[in-house]
């Protein structure tokens, strides 16, 4: 954050692995923090699976921060248990993400260098077969089909779905009026494999168990939740005020290994996509 002012920073997910360290971080650097997350003892207790506890957290939040907010993390999310079904994946990973930005919305219009940075995850571009009309169903903003959908394929296939429908939607909202042209930057970051109660837990899907374990980290190791919160950081600091839309990889290299000549992707438009996209005269 800039190092001039104290600010006020929303983290959800704040109890645990990458929110607590951005919590961590951003306190230590003098911000205040609010956090949001299921477990007791949180700034702001509440449920972002269902749209009641969405709507309370921002009730919550909006009111702490005195309707002035500078900075939201979006880190909430859950990761592919066993037993975990696909709609709760669905739910808390991309449902409870877009609906707490767009709440907050209002808060952060009334900040002078507003920032928003959302969790999203190297699986989106590393996994292969990601469900495609999955990340359609939560583009479309229908959280009753894509949780009928993300029930029939479990866990493991919802998981990526959700992040990538995530980081298309930070894509995609990022530059509008709405956003951007409201003063709001909005961000990702798309962690690897990252040291954290979700990684490491005895219940995780020996399916995840195994990816996980042969997925090339080229830096050699896995990733710290510092590490990530530290890039977090940066993404809400003015220092990066020309960073809007974009994805960060915080993988130590591993989308860069597996994809390294699809991004940047040439642009081959067709007229029709270029008259409008550019806005030219047709
Ligand atoms: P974590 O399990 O340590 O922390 C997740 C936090 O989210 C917990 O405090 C949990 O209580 C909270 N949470 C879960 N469901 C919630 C709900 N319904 N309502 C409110 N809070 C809820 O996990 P970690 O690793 O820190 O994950 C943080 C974010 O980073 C997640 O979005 C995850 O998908 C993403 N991520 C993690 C990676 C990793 O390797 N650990 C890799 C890529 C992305």
């Amino acid at each position: 954050m800039t190092h001039t002012s104290t600010r006020t920073v929303a983290v959800t997910g704040s109890a645990s692995g990458i929110g607590a360290a951005c919590v961590a971080r951003l306190r230590a650097a003098g911000h205040r923090t609010i956090g949001v997350d299921v477990q007791p003892g949180a700034d702001v207790v509440a449920d972002l699976a269902t749209a009641q506890g969405r709507a309370a957290a921002v009730e919550a939040v909006t009111t702490q921060c005195g309707g002035v907010l500078d900075g939201l993390v979006a880190c909430a999310g859950v990761g592919p248990l066993s037993d975990r079904p696909g709609s709760v994946l669905a739910s808390v990973n991309y449902f409870g993400v877009v609906e707490v930005v767009q709440g907050l919305r209002p808060t952060l219009l009334a900040a002078q260098h507003p920032a928003v940075v959302a969790v999203s995850s190297s699986s989106s571009s590393t996994q292969p077969g990601i469900p495609l009309e999955l990340v359609q169903a939560c583009l479309a903003g229908s959280e009753g089909d894509a949780c009928a959908r993300a029930e029939e394929l479990g866990a493991l296939g919802t998981y990526p779905a959700t992040k990538l429908a995530l980081a298309w939607w930070i894509r995609t909202q990022a530059p509008t009026a709405e956003w951007i042209g409201a003063g709001i930057r909005l961000n990702a970051v798309a962690p690897g494999t990252i040291d954290t109660p979700m990684t490491g837990g005895p219940d995780l899907d020996p399916e995840l168990v195994k990816l996980l374990d042969v997925y090339p980290v080229p830096l050699g190791r896995r990733g710290r939740p510092e590490e990530v919160a530290s890039v977090i950081e940066f993404l809400l600091d003015e220092r990066s005020s020309l960073l809007c839309g974009t994805v960060v990889f915080t993988d130590g290299g591993t989308d860069a290994l597996i994809r390294g000549r699809d991004w940047p992707a040439p642009w081959q438009p067709s007229r029709e996509e270029l008259v409008a996209k550019l806005q030219l005269p047709s």
